[in-house]
């Protein structure tokens, strides 16, 4: 189905008050930021208003430490109006530097979530946050292998009442999700470019025959010079 009005797009998700939906934006060979790390910008307007508007949904937006440290992004609502969401960054082995624009800005509530091992609790169970801000609160997850469990991580946004969730990125971090079958829907924004070669979007196990690969229902909708593709990942495509 070919869509022409973002209206149209975001309909299915404003009736929803629990989702999780992932989004990656990519050149037409799958990538998402140069070998560098450099992603500013791959889309165009329109895809950045999109990507501002499905900010503005969700409760809470949340971003890889690749992501954090790649890009410093501020995961606010800028292009439209709307909330800012709850910033969440995934920083298994407590990684990022504190100066970064989501724990310095006080522009949104940040959970900064680490693993037991890179943050050993006090003796009253509570995470060590020397550096934190006011509006950064540290949350300790389990991560054997320095791998958070993202059930685990939409848990504990669940239980904070979080529960219409963005995954923002980057493609380590949305093909986790995606990969543990949590993402309801996903938007991937194609751009008219070739990066030839830099970081993928995602990233899945191997699989033997294409019967094996995902096919779900998708819609398409031309943003600019971008090709957006909805997908919903609770439905098969015809
Ligand atoms: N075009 C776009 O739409 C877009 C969007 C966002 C970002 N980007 C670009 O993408 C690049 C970063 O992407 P990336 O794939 O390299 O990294 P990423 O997904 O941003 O971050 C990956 C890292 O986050 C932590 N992490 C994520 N999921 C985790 C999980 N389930 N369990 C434990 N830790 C988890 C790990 O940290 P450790 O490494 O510390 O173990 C992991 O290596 C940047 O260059 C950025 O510019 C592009």
């Amino acid at each position: 189905m070919i869509l022409t009005d973002l209206d149209d797009l975001f309909a299915p998700l404003e009736r929803l008050d629990r989702f999780v939906i992932g989004q990656l934006g990519q050149s037409l060979d799958g990538r998402i930021a140069t070998v560098s790390g450099h992603s500013h910008y791959i889309n165009g307007p329109e895809d950045i208003e999109r990507l501002h508007r499905l900010r503005a949904l969700v409760d809470a937006v949340v971003v890889g430490a690749g992501t954090v440290e790649a890009d410093d992004p501020r995961l606010t609502v800028r292009h439209v109006e709307g909330p800012n969401p709850v910033r969440v960054a995934l920083d298994p082995r407590g990684r990022l530097d504190p100066a970064r624009a989501i724990f310095t800005d006080g522009a949104a509530s940040t959970l900064w979530i680490q693993s037991e091992a890179a943050n050993r609790l006090d003796s009253e169970g509570k995470a060590r946050d020397p550096h934190a801000a006011e509006h950064v609160q540290i949350v300790v997850l389990p991560a054997p292998a320095n791998t958070f469990d993202p059930a685990d991580v939409l848990a504990e946004l669940d239980a904070r009442g979080l529960r219409r969730v963005l995954i923002e990125g980057g493609g380590r971090t949305v093909s986790s999700f995606l990969e543990a079958d949590l993402l309801d829907r996903l938007h991937v924004s194609v751009a008219s470019l070739l990066i030839g070669s830099g970081r993928p979007g995602i990233t899945l196990p191997q699989i033997e025959s294409l019967e094996q690969a995902r096919r779900p229902a998708i819609r398409h909708v031309l943003l600019g010079s971008d090709l957006l593709f909805d997908l919903d990942l609770r439905s098969e495509g015809a």
